[in-house]
């Protein structure tokens, strides 16, 4: 299969992970046949610089033309003083928005290998394996106005929460659909004991109910939430929220994983092309280190191969490959631990390649025994 990949490193480590998915997608090209055209394009801080934007209009025409949009990162302490329009952040919000990148989905698994490596108990995070459905583009991130203000002379702000009920039913219609594909349960979260888009979201939810009798609605307020993903996160199958909500609550679920580094995503539209990042950002104080943890970029990469392309095989082969890496002892800085090997950003992406190139030699060794 020919593919078509844009490539969007971005700012900060975000050009150090998107290489270690770069050559990982290289292997896979080579091991199973295919090939991947990778176009690059400026986003973030590095577009601000280069072309005094965030998302130049190339850009945008690059990832409309391609079969799925591979991004790094964005900002930094460089551009924080920006006007908002010029901030780093805007680039990659209007991309979601020009994309219609509607649900973000961020799976939280457990992994064995790193079980020493959350803050959690052991016993609280074995077997964890929890999918956020992210809404993507509403809410108080698009919501308008959003400025400062004067209320009788004195400085004031707003932001805005705006929904239209068909965006809430898209997103946690495919809450539905997904669960329905694996434990059969949705938590909805919402902070509907105060805000009235909550309760619309709570309406929307039950009406969607009524239609999979064979999943099993829960709500729970968002405050609630943050407290049960740490005390009992075993309880979740699929999570869905808003925007922001999902924002905070995605990056805690990371740490049941054993970082944030470990943590890919998949955006995605009515009619594609998806967008695979991280769910972890630029990290400033380490880029060019050669520390940061590539395994999320290469995992959003493998998402990207299952969702976008149908290529379950060659998805299952990235994340056995990372799951082999850890078993083996590999671990970049946020996640090594006593015991442990700890590598660089290049070597962790090394080892998933070889262990990746290694077993085609195992299977073509089967192959010929058969
Ligand atoms: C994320 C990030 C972004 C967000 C930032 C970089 C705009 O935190 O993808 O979770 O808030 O959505
Ligand atoms: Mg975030």
């Amino acid at each position: 299969m020919k593919k078509r990949i844009a490539v969007l490193p971005g700012d900060g480590i975000g050009k150090e992970v998107v290489k270690g998915a770069i050559e990982v997608l290289q292997a896979v090209g080579e091991r199973f046949g295919h090939q991947f055209d990778f176009s690059y394009g400026k986003i973030g801080g590095t577009a601000i610089d280069a072309a005094g934007t965030p998302l130049p209009d190339e850009t945008l025409e690059l990832c409309k033309e391609c079969d799925a949009v591979l991004l790094g990162a964005v900002g930094g302490p460089k551009w924080d003083c920006q006007p908002p329009h010029l901030r780093p952040e805007r680039g990659l919000l209007k991309l979601r928005k020009e994309l219609a990148l509607y649900a973000n989905l961020r799976p939280t698994q457990y992994y064995s290998s790193l079980s020493d490596t959350s803050p959690l108990r052991k016993e609280v995070i074995e077997g964890v394996d929890m999918l956020m459905v992210r809404e993507l583009t509403g809410g108080l991130y698009f919501g308008k106005p959003s400025e400062r203000t004067k209320q009788n002379g004195e400085d004031a702000v707003v932001d805005t929460l705006y929904y239209q009920k068909d965006e809430m039913h898209r997103v946690i219609k495919l809450a539905f659909e997904l669960a329905r594909k694996r434990r059969g349960k949705v938590t909805s979260i919402d902070k509907a004991n105060v805000l009235e888009s909550s309760r619309m979201w709570r309406e929307v939810a039950e009406d969607l109910s009524k239609r999979y009798p064979d999943v099993t609605l829960e709500h729970m307020l968002v405050d609630n939430a943050a407290m049960q993903m740490i005390k009992n996160p075993k309880q979740f199958d699929v999570v869905v929220t808003e925007n922001m909500f999902g924002d905070i609550l995605s990056d805690e679920a990371s740490v049941l994983t054993g970082s944030l580094g470990m943590l890919p995503s998949a955006s995605i539209s009515e009619n594609g092309p998806y967008l695979y990042e991280p769910i972890h950002g630029s990290a400033p104080d380490i880029e060019g280190k050669n520390t940061a943890n590539p395994i999320a970029m290469i995992l959003s990469a493998a998402m990207m191969l299952r969702l976008s392309f149908g290529m379950e095989e060659e998805a299952a082969a990235i994340e056995n490959a990372v799951n082999q890496v850890l078993d083996a002892g590999c671990r970049t800085r946020d996640i090594v631990s006593f015991g442990k090997k700890q590598v660089s950003t290049s070597e962790m992406i090394e080892e998933v390649k070889a262990t990746l190139l290694d077993n085609e030699a195992i299977l073509n060794i089967m192959g010929a025994y058969a």
